[in-house]
């Protein structure tokens, strides 16, 4: 029986089976990123017919999984992505490998499998075993349909430095100016009975929404298209809509469907603002500023230091002027260096070729110039004094013409690392 309507098949949750996926969108209608949980086996009743998983053998609930992901795998954009949330289970005393024997499956249908994550769930149900240990995690899949897929990496990077070591301080050339890349291990606690209070759906097992948040930011832009054909409670399209993509889902039980459209009609103005403030954060810049000053900074002792190990200068400064970002590949910033003081024009250039050209130096992301000035042509005023092993925070009330100042600039950074973790 074909299903397939012209009708509207975006922003529609569909009451039918996900194993009809393809006769019932329009052949037309291609997703960005599905992001979905199937029922893990036979492991909870649903409360519909024809049920995936319930009343079914492994090897049946296996296949019926691999042809629906094959439909999935169809219709998916060219560069497009599948997060699986699933989890292993036991039986006859034994661990089944329920995240792996999927993958194996997924794998003859084309899917990459590109990441593995462990989602940490913090707080499970105390009775929850898996065998004499607390069953505390999930797995999390991360599929895409070809080798060049679509990933906002930067867009949830960590750049918020309550949650960074403060190494960021001193070792700023070892972080990215965008902030910190996600690992593999994600925290976010499931949500419990009653913590929505008016906004709460009743459903065996919602998904966090930042965490669906997370998967959305980096598989998709605004626009593109998300399919869930295991909605349940409907997070995962529920997330979509208040971060302006189109979303598509299927789901057997009509209760839950119902439930979803009341919760999506309930809070979709106080999600969609709290998206919009999210994207509208000047935090990131202002991090990727912080990192590229310290760096700037860094980058004029750090030669200062090399240079005097092997050439005896006397007492000379760095003035430092960033300039812009560089057009050099892995370079970010083109910086001024001019040194002001008694030193041999030719000598220091061949010296500091050698130190910039290795590491730390060459690992900074940056492109020097270096220009020679007179110090008695030097105005400094406004500046801030940095000495040869601190240039994270200026030393105050100083002096800039006193020996003790190296590196002086316009760039202005206070930090100290015990106001960090
Ligand atoms: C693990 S739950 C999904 C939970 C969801 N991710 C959430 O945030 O609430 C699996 C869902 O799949 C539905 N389901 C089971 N078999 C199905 C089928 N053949 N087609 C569509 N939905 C099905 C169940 O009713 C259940 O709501």
């Amino acid at each position: 029986m074909k299903l397939k309507t012209a009708k509207k098949t975006l922003n529609v949750i569909y009451n039918q089976d996900a194993r009809n996926i393809l006769d019932t969108i329009d052949s037309n209608t291609k997703v960005t990123t599905t992001i979905t949980s199937p029922p893990y086996y036979d492991m909870k009743d649903y409360d519909s017919d024809n049920q995936v998983g319930y009343g079914q053998t492994y090897e049946e609930y296996l296949n019926d999984l691999k042809s629906i992901f094959a439909g999935v795998f169809e219709i998916t954009e060219q560069n497009g992505t599948l997060w699986i949330i699933i989890d292993t289970f036991k039986r006859n005393n034994q661990v089944i490998t329920l995240p792996f024997d999927l993958s194996n499956k997924l794998k003859e249908i084309g899917w990459l499998l590109q990441d593995v994550i462990i989602w940490k769930k913090d707080k499970t149900v105390p009775w929850s075993t898996n065998g004499f240990m607390q069953r505390k995690f999930e797995y999390i899949l991360f599929f895409s349909k070809t080798a060049n897929y679509k990933s906002n990496k930067d867009s949830v990077r960590v750049y918020d430095t309550s949650q960074l070591k403060k190494w960021w301080i001193k070792y700023p050339e070892r972080y990215n100016p965008k902030g910190k890349a996600l690992d593999e291990v994600w925290e976010f606690p499931i949500p419990t009975q009653g913590s929505w209070g008016e906004e709460y759906i009743r459903h065996f097992c919602p998904l966090p929404q930042n965490m669906v948040a997370t998967m959305i930011q980096i598989s998709t832009d605004e626009n593109d298209n998300i399919l869930d054909p295991f909605a349940g409670s409907g997070t995962v399209l529920s997330q979509s809509a208040y971060m302006k993509r189109n979303y598509i889902g299927f789901e057997l039980n009509k209760n839950y469907i119902s439930m979803f459209k009341e919760y999506l009609e309930k809070t979709f103005s106080k999600y969609r603002k709290e998206y919009e403030l999210v994207i509208q954060n000047k935090d990131q810049g202002d991090f990727e500023n912080r990192i590229l000053n310290l760096r700037s900074l860094k980058f004029a002792r750090v030669l200062i230091a090399n240079i005097e190990k092997n050439i005896d200068f006397k007492n000379f400064k760095i003035f430092v002027v960033p300039k812009k970002a560089s057009n050099i590949k892995h370079k970010l910033l083109k910086v001024e260096y001019q040194i002001i003081g008694q030193v041999d024009e030719t000598i220091f250039t061949d010296e500091a070729k050698k130190i910039i050209n290795k590491a730390p130096l060459s690992k900074f992301g940056i492109e020097p110039i270096f220009k020679f000035i007179e110090a008695k042509k030097f105005n400094h005023k406004n500046h801030f004094g940095y000495t040869k092993t601190n240039t994270y925070s200026y030393v105050k009330n100083s002096d800039l013409d006193s020996p003790k100042i190296r590196v002086i600039s316009k760039i202005c950074v206070d930090l100290n690392e015990n106001d960090y973790l």
